[in-house]
């Protein structure tokens, strides 16, 4: 078989996740991967990661939930979503998931939520692998994130790596923490195979002639190339803290940026809020990526993976 310089093997302890090339979508910024395929071939990208997927539907919060910024958006959509079940009998046989891994990205409000979600994917043949979004509030512990505790963190991993035996698991970190190398560690020893990072930014928007804010929810969460700096900086940290693949996200609008990521240490990464500046932006990016390196005289990623000189 020819040699493919952009292949990617997210290897974990337990599983490995194979990618053609380190290029996927970001979870709610490429809604179900369908809605995406007139604007390219989608089993091109290295992986769909689908829209954060709740056990029942969810509506989401009250509009307005977007709103623009500088170099950036903020959104509160609330994980509207159709539900575990919708997906897995209506949008996920649609999908080229024999071609592409597709990554379902799971979203709950319990540890035994999540290990519930976790074992319905767990018989899904055209699921590759799980994602965990740990940015959201654990209904038992007050409304605390799960992702701002290292305890929480690891027991939600912990949860979904006992019910889905079966598939590679990422665990999705939040930048809203203070040390995010420590959750990075707990969530490798409680067995996650990868981690993502970063979700969005605690941020808000204000009216000044109205004095309301721009968004219903009042607060939300900032993406954007405005983020790429903090999620570099997040990636360079938790690469050095944890043995297990980072995948970086935030910001990542071409093929230079993917190669900064992956200079940082990151050996995939997800493109999110590009997508909606242009629709064709994942594909375009997987598509330079050949190009970029070649400027840069970089044969293979694992030449330049982590090999920042500070
Ligand atoms: C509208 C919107 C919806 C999102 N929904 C999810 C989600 O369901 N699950 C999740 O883990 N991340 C979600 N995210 C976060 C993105 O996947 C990504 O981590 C973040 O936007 C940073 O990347 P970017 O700057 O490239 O967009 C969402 C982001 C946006 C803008």
């Amino acid at each position: 078989m020819k040699h493919n310089p952009l292949a990617v093997a997210l290897q974990g302890p337990r599983h490995c996740l194979n990618l053609k090339n380190p290029v996927m979508t970001a979870s709610g910024t490429f809604g179900y991967g369908l809605e995406f395929q007139s604007y390219g071939d989608l089993a091109s990208l290295g992986g769909i990661v689908v829209k954060g997927l709740s056990l029942q539907p969810r509506p989401g919060n009250p509009t307005p939930r977007v709103a623009e910024t500088a170099c950036g958006m903020l959104n509160a959509v609330g994980l509207q979503n159709d539900g575990v079940e919708s997906f897995v009998k209506e949008k996920l046989p649609k999908l080229p998931w024999k071609d592409v891994p597709v990554v379902a990205n799971i979203y709950a409000s319990s540890a035994e939520e999540f290990g519930e979600l976790a074992a319905r994917l767990n018989e899904v043949p055209g699921v590759a692998a799980l994602e965990v979004n740990i940015s959201c509030p654990n209904v038992h512990a007050g409304g605390s994130l799960f992702g701002q505790d290292p305890c929480q963190a690891a027991a939600v991993t912990a949860s979904v790596r006992a019910n889905a035996p079966d598939k590679p698991l990422i665990v999705k970190l939040t930048p809203n923490v203070t040390s995010i190398a420590d959750i990075a560690r707990s969530v490798e020893d409680a067995g996650a195979d990868a981690v993502s990072c970063i979700n969005t930014l605690l941020g808000m928007a204000v009216d000044l002639q109205t004095r309301r804010p721009r968004l219903a929810n009042v607060v939300g969460g900032l993406s954007g190339p405005c983020v790429k700096p903090v999620a570099l900086r997040c990636v360079w940290q938790v690469a050095r803290a944890v043995q297990i693949p980072v995948i970086g996200v935030g910001g990542i609008c071409s093929a230079e940026d993917v190669l900064e990521f992956v200079l940082v240490g990151a050996s995939a990464v997800e493109v999110g809020t590009a997508s909606f500046m242009r629709p064709d932006a994942a594909f375009r990016i997987a598509q330079d990526l050949p190009h970029a390196m070649e400027s840069l005289g970089v044969q293979s990623l694992d030449e330049l993976r982590g090999q920042l000189k500070a």
